[in-house]
């Protein structure tokens, strides 16, 4: 006989028909956005659901499985082995609702009829023994099977991705309202029945190419976190929504249709976006900020002169709450974006502060500036934690010259390491204390020192653009230049990564913005 079970049956078993009953009830928004955020949550702790999977508390794992964009084939695993544990533990009433009542298994019915036909048979005997239910393991190693084949599956599935989904499920409730009674639709099964995802590949030939007006060149450009929306900012003050596909301003956004643009009085240098993509933020040449409701353009806040010099970088914080800048007087600061006032200053740095993030976990904040440093600094105390510079090329044997930082961003997939980008033919993949892990370098000496660079979503590729105007693709796990193309004829300002395609975005001063494919 196999080993006995620990399962707190009537705690699982009320879980269990807790999930029946609410899945066959109509699903309103906040039923959406309720498993929307245990789907997210559930990415940022993979543990707990392991354990959970490994502690046989299905309850959980159910809920949380309903919103993790898993395969067909894993949920008719993992439904089946449910089913099983149910008649072992001897509750052959909750396996033959599961057997009935769940999508799952009644798909297996059409695609595995011999499967569904063995599970009818065995509730009907209304017991199992472990030898016949869980193909030859004991129900451990079958429990942590099932566990590895979800999670990977939900490592498949980026928060990015999540997100998406959310802000799919707003637009459809602003269009729909509320979905009526009595009607089942299941949006977010339905939504991730289409999220399969792209494998990473090098973006490397010009797909679109957005022409400006000359002396109206990009300063800046982001996508939007649900990946709908490219945004740019001009030297003449102008940010625009584009359809980065076409090429073309999107007119569905009613007031660029009618001119009427998100402005600023000076040049546009910086931009962010919330993690809902609800909101953006848009920095100027003079330290002023603004933020705007994406779909009406309607500026929500304005902060006059947060900084003395132009916002060379925003980020929002995980919960959107605050506003990180950084700025050529030097500074990087924090602002309530409720309250609209400076909260913090992290002062230290002896020039130009070009880049200002949070770690993962939003405790720490780091910066880089033309100083040549990169600064860790506590996001509470505002107590500089390190200061470090990267090494400076090989070729250059210069001690005291240590190349500004023009970039740092967080390595996909990390918490706390970061990517250093210098005024070098090199990328630095370091940790917080200033340590080199990993670099990836153009070899090229002379005239090709990277101006800016970017991550693709998951971290296969390392995209960098040189003062040769040339876009240069690492593939991080070789740390292979793998590819290189000349893309702009004047100075290139910058790149970014497209959060769910594989696509890139360059611009320059020639006052052109490619997207790459
Ligand atoms: C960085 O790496 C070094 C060497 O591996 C290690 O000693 C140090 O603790 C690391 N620092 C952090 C913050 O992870
Ligand atoms: C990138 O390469 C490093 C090893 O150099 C590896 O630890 C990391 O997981 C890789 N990242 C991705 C996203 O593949």
């Amino acid at each position: 006989m196999g080993e006995r079970l620990e399962i707190d049956s009537s705690d699982v078993i009320r879980l269990i028909l807790q999930f029946l009953k609410e899945n066959s009830l109509h699903r309103t928004f906040q039923t959406l956005q309720e498993e929307s955020r245990v789907a997210y949550n559930t990415v940022e702790s993979v543990d707990q659901f392991l354990a959970d999977v490994n502690q046989g508390k299905w309850g959980e794992v159910l809920q949380t499985a309903a919103g993790m964009n898993l395969p067909e084939e894993v949920l008719q695993n993992l439904y089946e082995h449910i089913v099983c544990e149910m008649l072992e533990a001897k509750e052959p009433e909750v396996a033959r609702q599961l057997l009935r009542e769940t999508a799952a298994l009644q798909s297996l019915k059409l695609t595995h009829p011999d499967r569904f036909k063995k599970l009818d048979h065995l509730c009907n005997k209304g017991h199992v023994d472990s030898k016949e239910a869980y193909e030859g393991m004991t129900v451990e190693k079958r429990r942590a099977a099932l566990g590895q084949d979800m999670v990977q599956n939900l490592q498949a599935a980026p928060p990015s991705r999540l997100l998406a989904i959310i802000g799919q499920a707003m637009k459809w409730q602003n269009h729909q309202g509320l979905l009526p009674p009595g009607m089942k639709f299941d949006l977010f099964r339905g939504m991730a029945a289409t999220a399969k995802e792209e494998a990473e590949e090098c973006a490397s030939d010009i797909a679109k190419t957005i022409i400006f007006p000359t002396r109206s060149y990009p300063e800046c450009a982001a996508f939007s976190p649900d990946g709908q929306h490219l945004v740019t900012g001009s030297v003449d003050g102008i940010v625009e929504v584009w359809d980065y596909l076409t090429g073309k301003l999107r007119t569905d956004l009613s007031y660029q249709a009618e001119d009427a643009f998100m402005v600023h009085d000076t040049a546009v240098v910086s931009l962010a976006f919330t993690r809902d993509a609800e909101l953006l933020a848009s920095g100027d040449q003079d330290g002023n900020l603004k933020v705007w409701k994406i779909s009406t353009g309607k500026c929500l806040k304005k902060y006059t002169k947060i900084h003395q010099g132009g916002i060379t970088s925003i980020v929002f914080s995980k919960d959107s709450s605050q506003l990180l800048t950084a700025s050529f007087d030097n500074t990087a600061r924090l602002h309530g974006l409720k309250s609209g006032k400076t909260l913090k200053e992290f002062r230290g740095h002896t020039s130009y502060v070009n880049c200002a993030i949070f770690t993962g976990d939003g405790t720490k904040i780091v910066t880089g500036s033309s100083d040549g440093r990169v600064k860790v600094w506590d996001a509470k105390t505002t107590d500089c934690l390190q200061t470090f510079a990267p090494p400076p090329p090989s070729h250059l044997n210069t001690e005291n010259a240590s190349p500004q930082i023009n970039a740092v961003f967080l390595a996909p997939k990390s918490q706390d390491l970061i990517y250093v980008c210098t005024r070098a033919p090199t990328l630095h993949l370091m940790n917080l204390t200033g340590q080199v892990l990993k670099t990836l370098s153009s070899g090229k000496k002379e005239g090709g020192d990277f101006v800016c660079a970017a991550a693709s979503r998951k971290g296969e590729w390392l995209y960098c653009c040189g003062e040769d105007n040339t876009l240069y693709c690492f593939s991080n796990s070789t740390g292979k230049l793998e590819h290189l193309a000349k893309v702009h004829e004047k100075d290139v300002i910058g790149l970014i990564a497209h959060p769910l395609h594989n696509l890139v975005a360059t611009w320059g001063i020639d006052g052109k913005l490619h997207v790459l494919k």
